[in-house]
Parts: structure tokens; sequence; C-alpha cells
């Protein structure tokens, strides 16, 4: 089953981020996951997906106006309706708006007929409310990496579940 991660990046925090998610998705028996810029999205592989997560930096307590125009002139052509949908951002601050730029996101999921995921606190520990934040500023990024693997094996299990 194939999955997608589709992410905006400038200094690498992001791509990072989402090929821990990627890591994740693929250590789920039977997952094709792979991830991709938003400048070089394989469209091909991303209809096919059942799962698609997006991820973005924040700027100024929202998603990167890149990130915003991709979901709004590009994301249409994905053909999302129906798919597990699901959203991650990388930012300076615990207070700096992580959380409202996936809300940002996961909305955009389902104005387009995705059905949006988390996991939320389902699993238990580490608990995921609405997606992963990683934090670049007193905390090296990669001390969030487990938190990506974790949800993107989330993510893929329940795809799995829903649609094999
Ligand atoms: C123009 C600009 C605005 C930013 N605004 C915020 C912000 O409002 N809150 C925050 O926590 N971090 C903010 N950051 C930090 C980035 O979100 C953070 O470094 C992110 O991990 C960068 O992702 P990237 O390495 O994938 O480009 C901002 C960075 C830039 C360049």
């Amino acid at each position: 089953m194939k999955m997608a991660v589709i992410y905006h990046s400038v200094t690498g925090n992001t791509k990072n981020m989402g090929e821990q998610i990627v890591k994740g998705m693929n250590s789920v028996e039977g997952v094709e996951a792979k991830s991709f810029p938003i400048e070089d999205v394989d469209v091909e592989f991303v209809k096919e997906a059942k799962c698609v997560v997006f991820g973005s930096p924040i700027y100024a307590a929202h998603i990167t106006g890149q990130m915003m125009n991709y979901l709004l002139a590009e994301a249409g052509k994905l053909g999302l309706a129906g798919k597990l949908a699901g959203a991650y951002t990388t930012a300076q601050y615990v207070h700096g708006g992580g959380e409202l730029g996936i809300r940002e996101m996961l909305d955009h999921c389902m104005v387009m007929g995705a059905l949006t995921y988390s996991g939320g606190g389902a699993h238990g520990k580490p608990v995921i409310h609405l997606g992963p934040v990683g934090i670049d500023n007193t905390l090296d990024i990669n001390e969030f990496a487990e938190n990506f693997v974790i949800y993107g094996a989330r993510m893929a299990a329940k795809a799995v579940e829903l649609f094999s």
C-alpha cells in the first residue's frame, strides 16, 4: 500500500522529520512510503497512496506561504478524497504555533474530503494529539525523531486497517 509525505522545507528540519515519518510508515508490513518536497511531487504515486501526510515549517505562527499556495493550487490534483490524511510541523519554539499549523493543514485536508487522523491518545505514550511538532531551538530537532517514527507507524497501521 502506497503512502506519501509531502513537505515544504528551507533549512532541512521539516524534510528530516518527514523522512522519520516515512521510516515509521515503512516499518508496517506491506507499506511502500515515500516523501516528496512540494517542488517535486510524484503526483501519480500520491494519487495511488491511501495515506498522505503534509509537513510545514511554522512562519509567524502559520504554515509557510509556499505550503499554503501548494495546498490551494496543487493538492486538488492528488485525489485526497477518502484518503487518510495527517499533518506535522517544525518550529523554533514550543509556543511558536506548531499545532496551529497542523490544524491549518488538517482543515484543508478535510475540505478536500480526506479522513484526518493522528492516533491521539489512543495508543498511550507518546500521546500525539493532532500531529507531531519538532522544535529546533534549545533542543536538537533529532531529539524529536522517535515521535515522528512512531506517528508514521500509527498512521500507516490505521490506513492498512481501513483500506486493506
Ligand atoms: C521567516 C521565519 C519565520 C518563522 N516563524 C516562526 C514562528 O512563528 N514560530 C516558531 O516557532 N518558529 C518560527 N520560525 C522557525 C522555523 O519554523 C523553524 O526553524 C523550522 O524548523 C524551519 O523548518 P525547515 O528547516 O524545514 O525550513 C520561523 C523561521 C523563519 C525563517
